[in-house]
């Protein structure tokens, strides 16, 4: 829907670090202009590049990034600099994970099922002079933003079981301190789970430090063999989808709002035991 919504004869610049945003490139050409103005496919998506001084057309309408690269295990710790154009960012895989300044950018959209709600339903929050009347006619009228917007989400009949699992959700962040303290909450997991890596000398982290997500963290052993052996010896332990995404492989544990730090401190605790016994 973004290419849809926003590219007015423009071009859409898309930085890529992984599936995801890949993915959103490849969909984007089909409606425009797209410039890759960063990547990190050069080094398998191991780190976010530098996006300090990007070459962005004047006439860009947008500037994509995919905040948190689930597959790959990617974060932006710092938001790139667009140099006035509009911020678009995919953030299904860290939505309410940490703060967010929410003007600092003219689209976040994700799907609710990592860190919100049930999967089948997405959120979009939306600059208001983004919204546009004037589309394509042929556009169906459901993916037009304009659409939900003027029915406030009500065009079509809502998925009201994941909206109320949702608003539960939302209400246990504001008792439990907000967005701050889960924020505190998800460094202090990711780190238990990291500092194990750094000290490993048989698991390796597949991403640079400075740009490791606190959500997705993959990490692989010295050999294809051994990430196998690993995953099936940690279902026999009782963890389930240690395997990395099909696409890149190795292991990758997923440590979501929902995840409680014993969780981490238990996988710790089970890879520490088996580099000791086969490492
Ligand atoms: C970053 C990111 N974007 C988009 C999607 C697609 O979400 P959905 O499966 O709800 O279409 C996912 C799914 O995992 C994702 O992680």
């Amino acid at each position: 829907m973004v290419p849809m919504n926003l590219l007015k004869g423009g071009v859409a610049c898309y930085v890529e670090t992984g599936a995801w945003s890949k993915k959103a490139i490849k969909e984007a050409k089909k409606f425009g202009e797209v410039k890759v103005v960063a990547s990190s496919a050069d080094k398998n998506f191991s780190y976010i590049p530098d996006c300090s001084d990007l070459d962005i057309p004047d006439n860009a309408d947008y500037v994509y990034i995919c905040e948190n690269e689930t597959i790959h295990g990617l974060t932006y710790h710092k938001l790139p600099n667009t140099k006035g154009h509009v911020l678009v960012s995919d953030q299904s895989s860290m939505f309410l994970s940490r703060p967010c300044n929410v003007s600092d950018y003219g689209l976040i959209w994700g799907g609710v099922q990592k860190n919100v709600g049930p999967a089948g339903m997405s959120i979009v929050i939306i600059r208001e002079d983004l919204i546009r009347e004037d589309l394509d006619d042929k556009l169906p009228v459901y993916l037009s933003y304009n659409t939900h917007a003027d029915a406030d989400s009500l065009y079509n009949t809502p998925n009201c079981w994941a909206i109320y699992c949702c608003g539960k959700v939302f209400k246990y962040l504001l008792k439990n301190g907000g967005l701050a303290a889960m924020n505190q909450r998800n460094e202090e997991k990711a780190k238990v789970l990291y500092d194990f890596l750094d000290q490993s000398k048989f698991f390796t982290g597949a991403v640079v430090k400075e740009d490791r997500s606190l959500m997705n963290v993959p990490f692989v052993t010295p050999s294809k063999e051994q990430d196998a052996e690993v995953v099936a010896a940690s279902k026999t332990a009782g963890f389930d989808n240690l395997k990395g995404h099909k696409s890149v492989g190795g292991l990758r544990a997923s440590i979501y709002n929902a995840m409680p730090k014993e969780g981490v401190e238990a996988l710790v605790d089970f890879l520490a035991k088996y580099e000791k016994e086969h490492a």
